[in-house]
């Protein structure tokens, strides 16, 4: 099992660049927990992530804080969730992820805030702020798909 990948993002372009480098990978099933503070920069990659499904280039990938939920067209599905205004375990079916896991690849922020909201099988990423402004991603595979993934990932474009 891999360990954990450290990789730096010192700007929003470049968080969006490693975004869409994952997104190229991603095929229906796989799911991404985005980990971090508000501000972190969990909507920015996941903006990067809709360029390497295919989201076509026009489409706004806002912050599905309020939609809670969005889903975006492309080479494979991308459901795009925010379980941060959730209060009640309960809303969760209201967002219809259940069947999103089988036919999207799913991004969603603040999973840690309910984690069984999704199949344990997840690839986590999480993103510190640094002192100089810039960003730390922590990549944790968890399950053989997002170890292999994210051992594709680490060698780069
Ligand atoms: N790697 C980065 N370095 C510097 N600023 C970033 C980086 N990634 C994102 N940002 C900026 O941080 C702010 C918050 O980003 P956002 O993606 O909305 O965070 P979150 O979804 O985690 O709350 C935005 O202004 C964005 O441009
Ligand atoms: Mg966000």
């Amino acid at each position: 099992m891999a360990g954990p990948l450290t990789i730096a993002a010192p700007t929003a372009g470049a968080m969006q660049a490693l975004g869409e480098r994952l997104g190229r990978l991603l095929a229906a099933g796989d799911v991404l927990a985005l980990l971090g503070p508000l501000g972190a920069g969990k909507t920015t990659f996941v903006q990067g992530v809709a360029r390497g499904t295919g989201v076509p280039p026009g489409r706004h990938v806002a912050s599905p804080t309020f939609a809670l939920v969005n889903e975006h067209p492309g080479r494979v599905p991308l459901v795009h969730a925010d379980l941060y205004r959730i209060a009640d375990p309960r809303e969760l079916e209201e967002l219809g992820l259940r069947d999103a896991f089988d036919r999207a690849a799913v991004a969603i922020e603040w999973l840690d805030r309910f984690p069984d909201a999704a199949p344990p099988e997840r690839l986590e990423i999480e993103i510190a702020i640094t002192p100089d402004g810039g960003r730390h991603l922590v990549l944790r595979p968890i399950g053989a798909r997002a170890t292999a993934l994210c051992a594709v990932f680490e060698k780069g474009p």
